[in-house]
């Protein structure tokens, strides 16, 4: 006979992975205001864990481990709000933030905070919207929010929305974190960014790290982090993901990416992360059934 247990519940935790930006190329500025990007998003296993939870009084709270984070500005709490009214759904949910990836820091995490909780709620409260339908509503909140929903590492174009998955295997880094909170805004409305580089055919055999054209001003905006990523590469090749201010060192093993790791936290705050094809949520997603 098989027992059931009634008081089994499960696991109200979910995680909101980092991403870097393998490159990123601004190819061109759209009557909308945004630029034209292509980018290699990879998706690492390493990032924020948010706990939610449905409840009945149909509000949407949210609590964080970090006091500067408000709730007005949390695009966690919009990304709710957006699909309740969205659905027309009555209940609420609490959510518990727990921070992890630094903020400004061209690392995603208010945009995977966000995607997090549209999958989750999209399935704790039955709303039915499939992945295209939460990508295009997370677009709405931001330009990374997509990725997320997907889940996937991906050759992104347009804003980057515009997705094709790929296999990159898995990849070790170093994650280097200056402590600089960088404007996005800021970085996009620079007139050192270069805006017209050539567009490349994606090519899936090489996949490789490569230039960020948002270096150029991220660089005059902080000329500390130009000497911190010239004192890095003594390390390794260093690149910057998106708008930064995160510098990552990519290496060939795990064993590799704990040794610099161990050597540069005398320096700098750093940490070595694992690189995936597929997004820590799509597993909890599937366990949700
Ligand atoms: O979408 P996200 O909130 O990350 O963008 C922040 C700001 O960065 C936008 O308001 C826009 O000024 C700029 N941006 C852009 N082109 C992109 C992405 C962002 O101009 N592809």
């Amino acid at each position: 006979m098989v027992v059931t247990r009634a008081t089994e519940t499960p696991s109200e935790l979910w995680p909101a992975p980092a991403k870097l930006n393998l490159f990123l190329r601004v190819t061109g500025k759209s009557s909308s205001g945004y630029h034209d990007l292509q980018t290699l998003f990879q998706i690492l296993n390493w990032g924020d864990e948010l706990s939610i939870s449905i409840n009945h009084s149909g509000n949407i709270t949210r609590s964080c481990n970090l006091k500067d984070l408000s709730e007005a500005e949390d695009i966690s709490v919009k990304a709710a709000r957006m699909l309740k009214s969205c659905c027309d759904i009555r209940m609420g949910a609490d959510i518990v933030l727990n921070k992890r990836i630094p903020m400004g820091a061209g690392l995603g995490g208010g945009s995977s905070d966000a995607a997090t909780v549209l999958v989750a709620l999209n399935s704790l409260w039955s709303c039915g919207l499939t992945s295209p339908q939460l990508a295009e509503l997370g677009l709405q909140l931001g330009a990374d929010v997509p990725v997320f929903v997907h889940g996937c590492s991906a050759w992104a174009e347009g804003r980057g929305e515009k997705l094709q998955a790929v296999s990159l295997g898995s990849r070790h880094y170093v994650l280097v974190f200056p402590g600089l909170h960088v404007s996005t805004a800021g970085v996009f409305n620079h007139a050192a960014l270069k805006r017209d580089s050539k567009p490349l055919e994606i090519q899936l055999s090489r996949l490789a790290p490569g230039r960020n054209d948002c270096e150029i001003p991220v660089f005059a905006m902080y000329p500390e982090l130009k000497r911190i990523k010239q004192e890095a590469s003594h390390w390794g090749q260093v690149y910057m993901t998106g708008t930064g201010s995160t510098l990552f060192l990519p290496f060939d093993s795990e064993k590799s990416a704990i040794k610099a790791a161990g050597e540069l936290k005398c320096r700098y705050n750093v940490r070595a992360v694992e690189g995936v094809d597929r997004s820590p949520l799509l597993d909890r997603l599937s366990f949700e059934g």
